[in-house]
């Protein structure tokens, strides 16, 4: 029995298939149409994972979308009437939408599939569900984890009403504990300073992540004394005099920008030490409402396991404190743990909870398939693309393959590598990857200005052997999808200099921190990605081979894409983004392709604007 999962509308939309309860496919739509962040109806996005499974729409048992317009239009409505005349701005700008398109969702969602398909009318379509937006995120959480049982934490800015809810998992069922409701919002907390320090809301929040570490948390008291009544247990309200999200089309009000000292930063201007200070003080803030809560609910469960999703669950260095400081045994959080993965959610509730069908879990692999769930092409597809493109290229086997991008690698190489079926979720994981040397001192800033053409305050993450991490890491665990920060290793630190020490914020990250200084915060953090054999061979055997020559099992690995690009997904995607950039080899499964066998006339620099600091 195939089950479509679907989640769309609103950011990042995404389809799957679930096909007897195992996940066959699934992907955004951002990836095929090219615009970031693309919430609109994922019409490629479904093609694909039906094309994946081999089968029709005729032979879908159920259409699951993944959160109910009805509530959320509720809570739209509620919230205008709590406010008014507030907010009639910001109303009369999100009710035409609403009423023309997603009240009519039912519809929209069948005429928009019916679109991409011939020889199938309206009433043969199969029966279109809808879960609530937080099932279907603890359904992403704990159904493919690899747990019987487990407490379970969904933390987002919001869906319909809750915007953090706690549930316990056990075989096909979640019951759902409790709920707080918006507007009193983590996610949205966040997003506030997100939006406050300059930084997009919605995809800034990673940056503001990586900026605390320059930042002192002088701004904890105020937030707590003024912001954030937050409770023993975690629970917490919002001073919503603050905000300005229910009624404004702004996150924060004017008494926020007092509180802090003036008006949200010009995302043109530079950066202050305020914005690092202000960046740490929400982190921090944020960890310790995420270890509450975890307690919390490890109190009233007694789980020894914890699922996380939410797009406050990307909140990596929050899961690394949860994993070294929180009750639990073990940690398995949802690689598109922000609406993406809601489609996920959406079509394994329905297998598990909707049609009671027993649940399998496996105690040692969880069900993600590593996120490697996307579209893959063969060297023979890949062949006759770069024939077309006329680019020269070389076909190597396995192990010439391996041995020779080791090789460039340890010779400061900068390398795109394009390798089986593309990730779902926000982060590359070696299969659309831009991977280079982690022990070379220069690759930080090679790898920012001439090859993302950005000036930048986070450092790359690090791909390491599985079996490697805690040679490098404190931390011992898996963590395939990127989700865990870790300090580096003592005995790897290098201590800084006087003179560094007097150094200012961001010129902090040219100071090398460790022997892998690539991969290094100025905090000595990491973010970590475990490689494993299983899931991603080729990526592996890359990582040994580059262990055999160098003694080294840890790269550098950022996302296929330029600045404001969504992660590449077909090989003429990867052959655009290399011809681009400086990038020296482009690998595209066994075909290698060398930037100086390319003709000049294909090098593309138009789209180049200046340098901005991300
Ligand atoms: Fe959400």
């Amino acid at each position: 029995m195939a089950i479509l999962g679907i989640s769309a509308y609103y950011h990042d939309s995404a389809a799957c298939v679930v096909r007897d309860g195992v996940l066959i496919a699934a992907a955004q739509e951002e990836r095929f149409t090219r615009k970031k962040h693309d919430a609109g109806f994922p019409s490629n996005a479904v093609q694909y994972c039906l094309r994946e499974a081999g089968i029709t729409l005729s032979d879908l048992r159920y259409i699951a979308f993944y959160d109910k317009p009805l509530l959320k239009f509720e809570r739209l409505i509620e919230t205008y009437l709590g406010f008014a005349p507030r907010g009639i701005h910001s109303f009369l700008t999100a009710m035409p939408v609403w009423l023309k398109e997603k009240l009519l969702l039912k519809e929209l969602i069948q005429k928009e599939i019916l679109a991409g398909t011939q020889g199938i009318s309206k009433r043969e379509l199969p029966p279109l569900l809808f879960t609530e937006h937080h099932q279907s995120h603890a359904a992403s959480a704990f159904f493919p984890s690899p747990f019987r049982s487990a407490a379970v934490l969904c933390l987002d800015g919001v869906g319909e009403w809750a915007t953090t809810s706690a549930w316990l998992g056990q075989e096909n069922s979640l019951e759902p504990l409790w709920e707080i409701r918006f507007p009193h919002s983590l996610g949205l907390l966040y997003s506030a300073f997100t939006y406050y320090t300059g930084f997009k809301v919605n995809s800034g929040e990673y940056k503001v992540m990586g900026l605390a570490p320059y930042g002192k948390p002088r701004f904890v008291q105020s937030i707590y004394d003024n912001l954030l009544d937050l409770k023993p247990d975690g629970t917490f309200r919002m001073n919503m005099e603050y905000f300005d999200y229910c009624a404004g089309l702004r996150m924060t009000s004017g008494r926020f920008d007092a509180l802090f000292g003036g008006p949200p930063r010009d995302p043109e201007s530079k950066l202050t030490q305020r914005d690092m200070d202000l960046a740490r003080s929400v982190q921090e803030v944020t960890e310790e409402v995420m270890l509450r809560l975890a307690r919390t609910v490890h109190q009233e469960t007694g789980a020894k396991d914890l699922c996380l999703a939410g797009g406050v669950a990307l909140n990596c260095v929050g899961n690394g404190r949860l994993l070294r400081e929180g009750p639990y045994d073990r940690l398995w959080i949802q690689p598109a743990a922000g609406d993406a993965g809601g489609a996920v959610g959406a079509a394994l509730s329905t297998w598990f909870e909707f049609q009671n069908q027993p649940r399998t879990a496996c105690e040692t692999t969880d069900a993600m398939r590593g996120a490697y769930l996307g579209p893959s092409y063969s060297n023979d597809d890949i062949e006759g693309i770069l024939r077309g493109l006329d680019a020269p290229y070389t076909r190597l086997d396995d192990e010439s393959l391996y041995a020779c991008i080791a090789r460039e690698l340890a010779q400061e190489k900068v390398v795109g590598w394009f390798q089986g079926r593309m990730e779902f979720g926000p982060r590359a994981l070696g299969a659309r990857s831009i991977i280079g040397d982690a022990r070379s001192p220069r690759m930080q800033s090679v790898m920012n200005l001439k090859i993302k053409y950005r000036e930048s305050f986070r450092p790359f993450a690090p791909s390491v052997l599985r079996e490697r991490v805690a040679d490098y890491f404190d931390m011992d665990v898996d963590s395939p999808y990127m989700l865990l920060v870790a300090p580096v290793t003592e005995k790897r630190r290098i201590d800084m200099s006087d003179a560094d020490r007097d150094r200012w914020g961001i010129e902090l990250l040219n100071v090398p921190r460790s022997d892998i200084p690539a991969v290094t915060h100025v905090d000595y953090s990491a973010r970590i990605q475990t490689v494993h054999e299983a899931t991603n061979p080729r990526y592996y055997r890359l990582l040994s081979a580059f262990e055999k020559l160098t003694g080294c099992g840890v790269i550098v690995n950022t996302s296929f894409n330029v600045r404001g690009e969504p992660i590449v997904c077909s090989p003429q995607d990867a052959y655009r983004c290399f011809m681009r950039t400086e990038i020296d080899t482009l690998v595209l499964e066994n075909c290698v392709v060398a930037k100086k066998d390319q003709k000049i006339g294909q090098k593309d620099d138009s789209w180049r604007t200046e340098f901005v600091l991300d």
